[in-house]
C-alpha cells in the first residue's frame, strides 16, 4: 500500500509545496504553511468516463425559449449597488472583513428582507446558535421574517437538508471558516477544508440556481485560511470595512464577474442594525469654526458618487538621530512617501527630521489618485503651520516632476463641494469653476507651496 503523503499548503494563498518552508515563495507570507494529507493520486481515466463527454451549447443566438436569470435585489439598495445591481442567481459572493465589523448583521438584514419579499432564504450560522441568531433578528426588527435558519457546520448535512428545499433564492453561509467537509480530513478553517467546503457549496449554488453568499473572516496571523484562497473560486468578492470605533461601514467590491467594482455601499451601524447612507457626501467632514493647520477637505470620488473627506496631517520636528516615523491611516503609505519626496526634491521643503502622520477622518480609506494634491496641501500646511481656509477643497494628481495632472470627473467633485458650501478649490490647471465655487489652478506643487507660504 502506498504511504500516505504529507504536503504543505500556504494558508494565505493556497500554494502547495512538498516541503515545509518558513516563507511562502508565491505570496511571501511568513509561517503560513500547514501540513495536510495529500490526496491519493487517481489516474485520470479511472476518475472520468472517457466515452461520455459533456455537452456544448451555442453562446448566440439565444433560443427564443431561453430566459437569462434576472438579478435578485437584496432589498438593501446600498448592498445592491456594491454588487453591481443585485445578486445573480447561481453565483457565489464572498463577503470578507474583520471580526465584529458587521458582516452577520448585514447578511441577516438582507436575508430577512428578501424572505419578506417572497424569496426563499436559508441562513446557516456556524458561529452562533440558532437562538442567538433569532435574538439578533428580533433586535433588527426581523423576528417574523420567514427565513430558514440552521446552526450547522457540516456541509454534507446542510446540502442534504437544502436539496429537499424547493426554490431557494439565497443561501448565506456564516462563516466559511467554520464549515467542514467530510470529503477530506482536517479541522475546519484549514485551507484545504475551506476550499473543499466552498467548492461543494458553490457547486450546489450553480446546480440549483441559488445565490450563495459566503462570509469570510480576515485574520492577519494566517491561522485561518485567508479569503484570498477563496477569491479565485467565487464570482464576486466584497470587503466590509470600517474602523471599529467609527459608526460608518463601507462595502467595497474588489472582484465582480458580473459587474463593475467601482461602486461602494455606505452604511452606518446603529442600535437596530445597519442603516443605509444613500447620500454620504458630507459624512466624513469635521465641523469646526476656525481652520487648523494640516486639515484639508478632499472631494473624493467613490465610483460615481462624490464623497467629501477631511485629510489631516501632523508634522512634528524631532531632534534625535533616529529615523523619523511616518504613519498613515486611510491612505497608501507608499504614496505618502512619494509626495514627501516630490516636496523635498522639487520644492526644497525638508521633512527629513520630522515625524509625519496622515489621517483620513471618519474611517474612510481613500484610493482615489486625485488625493495627491490635497495630501500635499495638508503636509505643507502642517509643516509651515499655515491653516487652509475652511471653505477650500483641494484635488489633483501629482507627478514625480512636481506637475499637477488633471483628475477624473473634476466637474462632479466641484459641484458636490459647491453644494456643501465650499467656495474655493485648489485644482489642476484648466479646471473651470462651478456655480459660486472659484478654482485656483495649481500648475506645479511649487505654486501650491508659494501660495500657502504667502497667506
Ligand atoms: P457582527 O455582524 O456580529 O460582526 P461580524 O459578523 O462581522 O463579526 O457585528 C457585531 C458588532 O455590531 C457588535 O460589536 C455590535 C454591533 N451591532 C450594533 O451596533 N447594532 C446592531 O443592531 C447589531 C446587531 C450589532
Ligand atoms: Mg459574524
Amino acid at each position: 500500500m502506498a504511504r500516505a503523503q504529507t504536503r504543505y499548503v500556504c494558508s494565505q494563498c493556497g500554494s502547495v509545496a512538498s516541503k515545509w518552508a518558513g516563507q511562502c515563495g508565491d505570496c511571501g507570507a511568513w509561517n503560513s504553511f500547514q501540513a495536510e494529507a495529500a490526496p491519493a493520486n487517481t489516474p485520470f481515466a479511472a476518475k472520468h468516463s472517457l466515452k461520455s463527454g459533456g455537452a456544448v451549447i451555442a453562446l448566440a443566438p439565444l433560443d427564443a425559449g431561453v430566459v437569462l436569470p434576472q438579478r435578485v435585489s437584496t432589498q438593501i439598495a446600498e448592498f445592491d449597488r456594491a454588487l453591481g445591481g443585485g445578486l445573480v442567481p447561481g453565483s457565489a459572493v464572498l463577503i470578507g472583513g474583520d471580526p465584529g465589523i458587521g458582516k452577520s448583521t448585514l447578511l441577516l438584514q438582507a436575508a430577512g428582507r428578501m424572505a419578506r419579499a417572497g424569496v426563499g432564504v436559508a441562513y446557516v450560522s456556524g458561529e452562533e446558535a440558532a437562538d442567538q441568531v433569532r435574538l439578533r433578528a428580533r433586535r433588527l426588527g426581523l423576528a417574523d421574517a420567514p427565513v430558514l435558519l440552521a446552526a450547522a457546520t457540516s456541509v454534507r448535512d446542510i446540502l442534504t437538508t437544502l436539496a429537499q428545499q424547493k426554490a431557494l433564492g439565497l443561501l448565506v453561509i456564516d462563516s466559511i471558516q467554520t464549515m467542514h467537509s467530510d470529503q477530506l480530513e482536517g479541522a475546519p478553517g484549514t485551507v484545504s477544508q475551506v476550499r473543499a467546503s466552498a467548492l461543494e457549496l458553490i457547486r450546489f449554488a450553480k446546480d440549483s440556481g441559488t445565490a450563495l453568499v459566503l462570509v469570510g473572516h480576515v485574520t492577519k496571523d494566517g491561522q485561518i485560511a485567508g479569503p484570498r484562497v477563496l477569491e479565485h473560486m467565487v464570482d464576486a468578492t466584497l470587503y466590509f470595512e470600517g474602523e471599529r470605533g467609527h459608526q460608518y461601514r463601507i462595502l467595497r467590491p474588489v472582484k465582480n464577474r458580473f459587474g463593475g467594482t467601482d461602486e461602494i455601499g455606505v452604511f452606518a451601524m446603529e442600535g437596530d442594525g445597519l442603516a443605509e447612507v444613500p447620500n454620504p457626501s458630507s459624512l466624513f467632514l469635521t465641523a469646526r469654526d476656525t481652520p487648523v493647520s494640516g486639515a484639508v477637505v478632499f472631494p473624493s470620488l467613490e465610483g460615481t458618487r462624490p464623497v467629501l473627506v477631511e485629510l489631516q496631517a501632523l508634522v512634528v520636528k524631532i531632534n534625535t538621530g533616529a529615523t523619523p516615523r511616518r504613519a498613515v491611516v486611510g491612505w497608501d503609505g507608499g504614496r505618502l512617501a512619494m509626495i514627501l519626496a516630490v516636496l523635498e526634491a522639487r520644492c526644497g521643503l525638508s521633512f527629513g527630521n520630522c515625524e509625519v502622520y496622515l489621517n483620513v477622518a471618519g474611517g474612510l480609506r481613500v484610493a482615489d489618485p486625485a488625493a495627491d494634491l490635497a495630501v500635499a496641501a495638508a503636509l505643507v500646511s502642517a509643516l509651515l503651520d499655515r491653516p487652509i481656509a475652511a471653505e477650500t477643497v483641494a484635488f489633483g494628481e501629482v507627478a514625480l516632476s512636481g506637475e499637477i495632472r488633471p483628475a477624473a470627473h473634476a466637474n462632479l467633485r466641484l459641484k458636490e463641494a459647491a453644494k456643501l458650501g465650499f467656495s474655493h478649490a485648489l485644482a489642476p490647471p484648466e479646471t473651470k469653476g462651478v456655480g459660486g465655487l472659484r478654482t485656483e489652478p495649481c500648475r506645479t506643487l511649487g505654486v501650491l507651496v508659494d501660495r500657502l507660504a504667502r497667506d
